[in-house]
């Protein structure tokens, strides 16, 4: 595997395999010194040309944490506001010797023509493509998922390292049309075992998801009371790729929160282990109440701090060539001002 495209292409042992080398890494940075010497002289880009601000931070802090140098690339302020090509950007970065490139961008498929059109030779990794993908979104929401539902006999919380997600059952909830994010973890999920049900308003169901391995339920009471779901994820309402404020997909933001939001009457109905999820950013007050964000069963915060340990371990993964699950090692030597010198 040289690049990370989609969730899909992962098998459920690769799978596993990031989310054990991501636990490694975890472990790493409760560590005085959290930075290891791994990616030294290696360069990573963020090509950003879709605003960020989870995705892009979290990338350059686990860039950095392995040590590789990492360069920021905005395309506001950039040449791309002249109409420079996304071929020749790649060139550029082809000549600047990146060995790795995290893209963000709003067409679907950008990532994938970086990959394949062959202007670059470095590893591609998808931070987000149009409504297509977001792999290592899904990463982090597994293994999430995994600390706290995995391998434990109460359903409380261990590092599950090793583990699946067999038998969880995940309601994913809200603007699925529009979602990377709901893509991602589709495909991820039930990689690993997990049951999805998706959940949204006819409208913001896309054309085609009865090819999808998930259920699908227009009635959130319904799933939450019935299903008793491990965890409840919540999507942002898209508003941006809306004509405008509910574009025509629901009646008023009210009525959708009423029907779709999570609030305190329904967190009250899920079972007491079940914990929410959001990837971010959120609309507080349309598809998630502040009771819900902020209440204990929430993991929203958790999700983003996973977030750097899950790119630590890809792009460690994919720069060091480690990513078969079978011959791996996962180095955890932190960088000490002793290591920094000999390397001077
Ligand atoms: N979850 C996520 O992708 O957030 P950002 O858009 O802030 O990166």
């Amino acid at each position: 595997m040289k690049h990370l495209l989609s969730a899909a292409d992962l098998t459920r042992a690769e799978a596993v395999h990031v989310l054990d080398t991501a636990a490694e890494m975890a472990a790493t940075q409760s560590r005085e010194i959290k930075k290891l010497p791994t990616l030294r002289g290696r360069t990573v880009v963020n090509l950003f040309f879709e605003d960020s601000t989870r995705t892009r931070i979290s990338f350059e802090t686990a860039a950095k944490r392995l040590s590789a140098d990492v360069i920021n690339f905005s395309a506001k302020g950039s040449s791309v506001s002249k109409g420079e090509s996304l071929k020749d950007t790649a060139l550029t970065l082809q000549a600047m010797g990146a060995d790795a490139v995290v893209v963000r961008h709003q067409a679907s498929g950008a990532p994938h023509l970086l990959a394949r059109a062959g202007w670059l030779d470095a590893a591609v990794v998808n931070a987000g493509d149009g409504t297509h993908q977001h792999p290592t979104q899904a990463l982090l929401d597994a293994f999430t998922l995994r600390r706290h539902l995995a391998g434990d006999p109460a359903l409380g919380a261990t590092s599950g390292v090793g583990a699946d997600l067999d038998g969880l059952h995940v309601a994913i909830v809200g603007d699925v049309l529009h979602s990377r994010v709901a893509r991602s973890n589709v495909a991820l999920l039930t990689t690993l075992g997990a049951h999805v049900t998706l959940v949204a308003p006819p409208t913001l169901v896309p054309v085609g998801v009865e090819t999808w391995p998930c259920e699908v339920s227009y009635d959130l009471d319904a799933t939450l009371a019935d299903g008793k779901p491990d965890a409840v994820m919540m999507l942002r309402v898209q508003r941006e790729r809306m004509s405008s404020a509910g574009g025509g997909f629901f009646p008023s933001p009210l009525e959708y929160s009423r029907a779709y939001g999570l609030d305190a009457r329904r967190l009250a109905v899920l079972p007491e282990h079940t914990i929410v999820m959001h990837p971010g950013p959120m609309n507080r007050g349309l598809e998630i109440s502040a009771e819900a964000a902020d209440s204990p069963r929430a993991v929203i915060v958790e999700q983003v701090a996973n977030g750097v340990a899950v790119r630590m371990a890809v792009l460690y993964l994919l720069l060091t060539g480690q990513h078969d699950p079978q011959s791996a090692r996962v180095p955890t030597t932190t960088t000490t001002h002793r290591t920094e010198e000999a390397h001077a």
